[in-house]
């Protein structure tokens, strides 16, 4: 077992790596007493497989648990789906004294964090995290939201919360493509915060990829450690913890060009690789280091070229409309070495047009 703690004063909450840990979350939450009954959310597909594991797990320990699900997939992470829910909850009589589970990967943690800091003004919430991505980054930090046509994430909120369980165990039921997703947002902490993290990563690929428990349960504890350092220090992302954004300046225009149709992970490898040469462009990052990274990219089996479908002059617009772009300047987040980088809106048009093949 793994055990690590976010500290932000009397917000701060341990963060639980074990294999098998979904049997044991009951006997956790007991130790924890902060609320007096729990209410499940997640999404179809998780629900059948881990739901009924949680709930005996919670009645064990006492609990009188309830299970309320949506359907799979980020057409959910809407208002409306907030709104049911909360009515949902009200029918059955939540009150302050009880809390929430979120189970599931981005999605429901999204989902149920904002959930829980709107309904009856806040009540308490549990992270348990179902995909790789949702372990290594959403579930940690406090970043709650639902999406609206105009964009991603726009409306939402930082809410905290008071523990994440992370069973590395349920990864084996991940479809591959799920996994890779979250390996971008792994290989992304190496390069922003830590070398020796990268050069593990370098050379425990194929332990990662035939899904070596021990080693990713290694690989998750770092990836965790180095978002709550980064969230202890910036919590509500008004300077460092914008180094998270590495690869997602041309991720997200990427991501969006493809309608959502390319994974976010995939569309991250994309930006990463995109970002490390501007950063050669710029002279700030060494060739060798750049090759580095998108040898490691392309290793995990993730992608590193521009689709040949996108338009550069497309993409070019989406920069310009992303919510990281502040007063028409677009921010990049670009590395100096393996383990720095720089945010910086000091990019030429022509730098960008090159890497976009414009
Ligand atoms: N996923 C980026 C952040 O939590 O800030």
């Amino acid at each position: 077992m793994k055990s690590l703690r976010v500290g932000l004063g009397d917000r701060s909450y341990p963060i639980i790596i074990k294999n098998g840990i979904m049997a044991e979350i009951g006997a956790e939450l007991k130790k924890q007493h902060f609320a007096k009954r729990f209410f499940v959310i997640s999404d179809s597909t998780v629900a059948d497989l881990y739901g009924q594991q949680l709930l005996a797990s919670l009645q064990q320990a006492g609990y009188d648990p309830a299970i309320l699900t949506f359907p799979a997939g980020e057409q959910s992470k809407v208002l409306s789906t907030i709104a049911e829910l909360a009515s949902r909850l009200a029918q059955l009589g939540m009150d302050r004294g009880d809390g929430l589970l979120a189970l599931g990967g981005g999605v429901t943690g999204d989902i149920t964090g904002f959930l829980a800091a709107s309904f009856m003004r806040g009540v308490p919430f549990v992270q348990i995290p179902t995909s790789l991505l949702a372990q290594v980054d959403s579930s940690v930090g406090g970043k709650t939201g639902v999406d609206i046509p105009e964009g991603k994430n726009l409306i939402g909120a930082f809410y905290q919360p008071r523990a994440v369980y992370i069973d590395s165990q349920v990864l084996q039921s991940l479809p591959k493509e799920e996994l890779l997703n979250g390996l971008a947002e792994v290989i992304k902490y190496g390069v922003i915060y830590d070398s020796a993290f990268f050069d593990f990563l370098d050379s425990k690929r194929l332990d990662i990829l035939n899904l070596n428990l021990a080693v990713i349960e290694e690989m998750v504890e770092s990836c965790c450690a180095i978002k709550a350092a980064v969230v202890e220090a910036d919590e509500r992302e008004a300077d460092l913890r914008r180094i998270l954004n590495f690869g997602h300046t041309i991720g997200h225009a990427v991501e969006a060009d493809s309608n959502f149709q390319l994974p976010h992970g995939m569309a991250v490898a994309i930006g990463m690789v995109a970002a490390c040469r501007v950063a050669v462009d710029k002279g700030i990052f060494s060739p060798e280091s750049c090759e580095r990274v998108v040898r490691l990219i392309a290793d995990f089996g993730l992608p590193v070229a521009i689709p040949k479908n996108a338009a550069a002059d497309k993409l070019k617009g989406y920069l310009q409309t992303d919510k990281k772009t502040v007063g028409g300047k677009v921010f990049f987040v670009l590395p100096t070495e393996i383990g720095k980088v720089v945010i910086t809106d000091n990019v030429d048009d022509d730098m960008i047009a090159r890497v976009l093949g414009g």
